[in-house]
């Protein structure tokens, strides 16, 4: 008696078919099972012998065989003679002068390494960072900085005004911190002299965008308080700092200004060093370049945080992070740190 196990036959002859590497391997198959002496003949052959109960089992078992092998061989074709003219065509072959796959390295912006260079100089001449929020109330951003309620900087054309948290208070009132200036209450409100911080961060004017006015942008703001501090400390301190981030060569200047909150105050150019102080575009034909604000602190600011009276003396500055990386880098458009075109963060 003959006795096929079809199942077993079936699964063999799809894995072998699958396996076949090329026409040729497939073809050898192809006689294998179905060929004039395959297996699927010889099966047919056995049912002479076959007893009548067996003989319609293996006939269908036969024609199954038949039908899969059939079928997987004729998709097994395809598949294999699609390889073969892609190969020919040198679609698979490896180009190898496709360029690679390249992921890009980031690095600090140049607003952030301009802020960190400027810290790092007053760092090593002693002064600790603190940051204040970008949320202040009208108290430490105007009234403690001595700046008069009638002022036109806290009009609201000047400063971006948030909920009005008691219409009857208005130093309550919440804004977004127009300067850096306002670090310098929340430091001396917290510490006793002596001290010496920088302050940077962003500041907020509700100013039009062009080449030269953002409605956000960076400050870093100074302050050392102790009991016996001159202009001359002053003159000192910020000659150390523009020689060290500028170059040994520039020149200064300190031109009489006023801020409401230092007492003398003054503004401090640097000679330009595009065209050594001759004059050209970059300083407007000047030969100098305006870098920062700066004074003593005003005795005004000192009892709106509540120092004792005569004290302490203080010196205090502060300065645009875009316009001294503007002066440094010679770029002239503002918004050009903030659009994120790469090729252009890329240059520094
Ligand atoms: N807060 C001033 C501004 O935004 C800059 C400034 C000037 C800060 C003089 C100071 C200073 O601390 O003493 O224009």
């Amino acid at each position: 008696m003959t006795s096929w196990n079809f199942e077993q036959l079936i699964t063999t002859s799809q894995q072998e078919i699958a396996s076949a590497e090329n026409l040729q391997v497939l073809e050898s198959f192809r006689i294998k099972y179905l060929g004039k002496k395959g297996l699927v003949a010889e099966i047919y052959g056995s049912l002479t012998q076959a007893s009548p109960q067996e003989k319609p089992l293996i006939g269908k078992g036969a024609n199954d065989l038949r039908s899969q092998v059939t079928e997987a061989i004729a998709s097994k074709k395809q598949e294999l003679q699609t390889m073969q003219t892609k190969k020919k065509a040198g679609l698979d072959a490896v180009d190898v002068t496709i360029p690679g796959v390249f992921q890009e390295l980031g690095h600090a912006h140049i607003l952030s390494q301009t802020t960190r260079d400027i810290c790092a100089i007053f760092e090593k001449l002693g002064f600790a960072i603190f940051e204040g929020p970008e949320i202040e109330t009208e108290f430490n951003n105007f009234t403690a900085l001595n700046i008069p309620i009638d002022h036109p900087s806290r009009d609201a054309f000047d400063t971006f005004y948030l909920e009005q948290k008691d219409p009857g208070a208005k130093d309550r009132n919440l804004l977004l911190r127009s300067q850096t200036s306002p670090a310098q209450i929340r430091v001396m409100q917290n510490h006793k002299p002596p001290l010496a911080v920088v302050s940077p961060g962003k500041v907020y004017r509700p100013d039009a965008v062009d080449a030269s006015h953002s409605f956000m942008f960076h400050q870093i703001e100074g302050l050392l308080v102790d009991e016996d501090i001159k202009f001359a400390d002053l003159k000192g301190l910020l000659t150390a700092f523009c020689k060290r981030f500028f170059g040994e060569n520039i020149k200064m200047r300190f031109r009489p200004h006023f801020f409401p909150f230092t007492e003398p105050s003054a503004e401090v150019d640097i000679s330009c060093y595009i065209c050594g102080g001759k004059g050209c575009s970059t300083c407007g034909r000047k030969g100098w370049l305006e870098i920062l604000g700066c004074g003593m602190v005003h005795p005004k600011v000192f009892e709106a945080v509540k120092y004792p009276k005569g004290k302490y003396e203080g010196l205090a500055f502060g300065m645009g992070v875009e316009r001294i990386a503007m002066l440094k880098h010679g770029i002239h458009d503002i918004r050009l740190f903030f659009e994120n075109d790469i090729r252009f963060l890329k240059q520094f």
